[in-house]
C-alpha cells in the first residue's frame, strides 16, 4: 500500500492545489515556458512526503483541516521542488525522479531562475496567509527555506573536509532535511488550531524522522545499485560529501589514511577501493544504529501523543521511514 493510501489522504487534492499555484499566477501565463517548466517539474511524481506531513499535522488540531492546510501542503512541496532544482545543479545530477533533471532540459541558467522564482513566489504567497493570527506560516516560508539554503551552504563548505565533526554533520543534516519536515508537521497542526504544546511535539517528531531520513539516504549511497539510486553509487564521496559512514570509518586508524587520500582528482578505481573498504567495515552498521536511535526518539514522542487518534498516522510515518527501500 502506498503511504498516502495508508494515511487515507487524497493525493489528487494536493496535486490540484500544487497546480493551482502555477495556473493562478497572474504574472506568468500558463502557456509560457516558465509556467510549463514548473508544471512539468511539479507533476513529475515524487512521494509528496512533505505535503503528507502537513496534512497529518493538521489531524492534531482542534478544528478540521480546511483549504488553508491544503494550500500549505502544496507550498511545502513547492519549496522542496525548488530546492531540488538547485541541488541537482550543485550535484551535477542528470536524473531526478526517473527522468532528466530540469537543468538538463532548460540549461543551468534557466533552471536557476526557475528555482529562484518558485521559492520567491511561495514566500510572497505565504506572507499573505501570515498576519498576526497566523504567524506560524512564516516558519514555513522563511525559517525552513533559509535553513535549507544554510544546510546546503554548510555541506559545500566542508567538501573533502575529513576533519568535519559529528556535530557539524548533524547540524548540516538538520538544516538541509530535518527542519523542513519538522516545520511541515508543526505548521499543519497550527493551521488546524492545535495547541502550541502539541505542535512542538510534532515538530520534534518530524525533526527526529528527518534526521533518520537523511542518515538513511547517506547509507543508501553506499548500499544501493546505481539503477535504484538513479545516480552512480558512491556519488556522495566522489563529490566530497563526508557523510556519517565516512565519519565512522575515519575513526579506524587503518582506514583513515586511505580515506583521506581521496580528493577531487582521485581515479574511479581509487574511489571504488575506498568505498569497498568502508562497506566492509562496521561503519554502515554504526550509521544504521544512529538512524535507529532517531527513530526511537520519534517513537517515544508518538507515545506522548497517544491520546490523539491521529497518533496512528505517526506510527504509519514511522513504519514508512524505518522500512525505506535499502
Ligand atoms: C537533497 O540533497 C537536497 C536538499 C534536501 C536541499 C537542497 C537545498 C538547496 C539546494 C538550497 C536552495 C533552496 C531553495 C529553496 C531555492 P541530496 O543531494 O542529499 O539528495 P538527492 O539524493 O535527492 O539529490
Ligand atoms: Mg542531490
Amino acid at each position: 500500500m502506498k503511504l498516502h493510501e495508508a494515511l487515507n489522504i487524497d493525493l489528487n487534492e494536493i496535486n490540484r492545489e500544487i497546480k493551482n499555484l502555477v495556473t493562478r499566477d497572474k504574472d506568468v501565463p500558463t502557456h509560457s515556458q516558465l509556467a510549463q517548466s514548473i508544471l512539468e517539474l511539479t507533476s513529475s511524481g515524487g512521494k509528496r512526503l512533505r505535503p503528507l506531513m502537513v496534512i497529518v499535522g493538521s489531524r492534531f488540531g482542534r478544528k478540521p483541516a480546511g483549504r488553508r492546510t491544503l494550500q500549505l501542503s502544496a507550498a511545502a512541496e513547492f519549496i522542496h521542488a525548488a530546492s531540488l532544482i538547485h541541488d541537482d545543479i550543485i550535484d551535477g545530477a542528470e536524473l531526478r525522479r526517473g527522468g532528466p533533471a530540469l537543468h538538463m532540459k532548460t540549461g543551468i541558467l534557466s533552471a536557476v531562475h526557475i528555482g529562484n522564482y518558485m521559492s520567491a513566489r511561495i514566500i510572497e504567497l505565504l506572507s499573505k496567509y501570515s498576519g498576526d493570527k497566523n504567524r506560524y506560516v512564516h516558519d514555513l516560508s522563511s525559517v525552513a527555506t533559509a535553513q535549507l539554503c544554510l544546510g546546503e551552504y554548510q555541506q559545500m563548505e566542508h567538501v573533502f573536509d575529513y576533519d568535519l565533526t559529528l556535530a557539524q554533520y548533524l547540524e548540516k543534516s538538520r538544516n538541509k532535511t530535518a527542519l523542513l519536515m519538522a516545520t511541515c508537521l508543526r505548521v499543519g497542526a497550527l493551521s488546524a488550531e492545535s495547541t502550541e504544546e502539541t505542535a512542538d511535539l510534532l515538530y520534534n517528531f518530524g525533526e527526529a524522522l528527518g534526521m533518520s531520513f537523511q542518515i538513511q539516504d547517506d547509507i543508501l549511497d553506499f548500499t544501493q545499485s546505481a539503477d535504484v539510486l538513479g545516480k552512480p553509487a558512491g556519488s556522495d564521496l566522489r563529490h566530497g560529501q563526508i557523510t556519517l559512514p565516512v565519519l565512522f570509518a575515519l575513526q579506524d586508524p587503518k582506514l583513515a589514511p586511505v580515506i583521506r587520500s581521496i580528493g577531487p582528482n582521485s581515479s574511479p578505481e581509487e574511489l571504488e577501493h575506498v568505498l569497498q573498504l568502508i562497506n566492509r567495515s562496521d561503519a554502515l552498521a554504526r550509521t544504521e544504529a544512529v538512524s535507529q536511535d532517531y527513530l526511537s526518539q520519534a517513537a517515544s514522542i508518538v507515545q506522548q501523543l497517544s491520546s490523539f487518534p491521529a497518533h496512528a498516522d505517526l506510527e504509519i510515518l514511522l513504519e514508512y521511514f524505518a522500512g525505506r527501500d535499502r
